[in-house]
């Protein structure tokens, strides 16, 4: 495939609408941590385009680190088990941790992490998720800072792949059926 937008059926949020809601998210995290010296984590490898774009719109001195966790494996479904492929480097111990996140499906993920992160020490666990997929909930979880509702779709781009491809997409798409159908998961 000579064309990444081969593959696109139609984009559902474009680049530009992106940012701007980024700016107003991180407009808001600046005045609420303003002199808490914040530990934004990045989830791997989803939340990394989003962790670029948020980090630098905020007015306040941040710290960053990351952790590589798997839900999906390489498949459409979520297998509900999750995998540390690496793990922070920073002691969270009595810090104020803001997770950033590229989307919210089950809630699985950020569930499971919020509480290790809670069971590490960390004085305060917020969230900021980019997107979320209300209809695909199967844990209750509370995410403090939200971009985009979107519907039961496959999604990719802005750091969101199908099977490890499209991440490098600047807006979010909707995958063509034709790339994911035969895939039983
Ligand atoms: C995706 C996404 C979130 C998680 C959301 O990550 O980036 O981290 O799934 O799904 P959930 O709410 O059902 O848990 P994935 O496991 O695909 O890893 P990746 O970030 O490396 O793509
Ligand atoms: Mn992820
Ligand atoms: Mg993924």
């Amino acid at each position: 495939i000579a064309d990444i937008q081969e593959e696109i059926d139609h984009e559902l949020i474009p680049h530009e609408r992106i940012m701007g809601r980024i700016q107003e998210v991180a407009a808001e995290v600046s005045r609420d941590y303003k002199e808490r010296y914040p530990l934004l984590v990045g989830v791997l490898k989803g939340a990394v385009n989003v962790m670029v774009a948020f980090s630098q719109a905020l007015s306040i001195p941040v710290e960053m680190d990351f952790m590589s966790l798997s839900s999906y494996g390489s498949g459409v479904r979520s297998q509900g088990e999750i995998t540390v492929r690496q793990d922070l480097s920073t002691d969270v111990e009595g810090r104020d941790v803001l997770i950033v996140e590229d989307i919210i499906d089950s809630g699985l993920t950020l569930d499971w992490l919020k509480r290790e992160l809670r069971r590490r020490g960390a004085a305060s666990v917020e969230v900021f998720a980019l997107l979320e997929k209300p209809e695909r909930r199967e844990v209750d979880v509370d995410v403090k800072y939200k971009g985009f509702e979107v519907p039961d779709v496959f999604v990719v781009g802005f750091g969101l792949d199908y099977a490890e491809r499209f991440r490098n997409l600047d807006s979010i798409a909707v995958l063509k059926a034709s790339v994911y159908e035969g895939e039983h998961a």
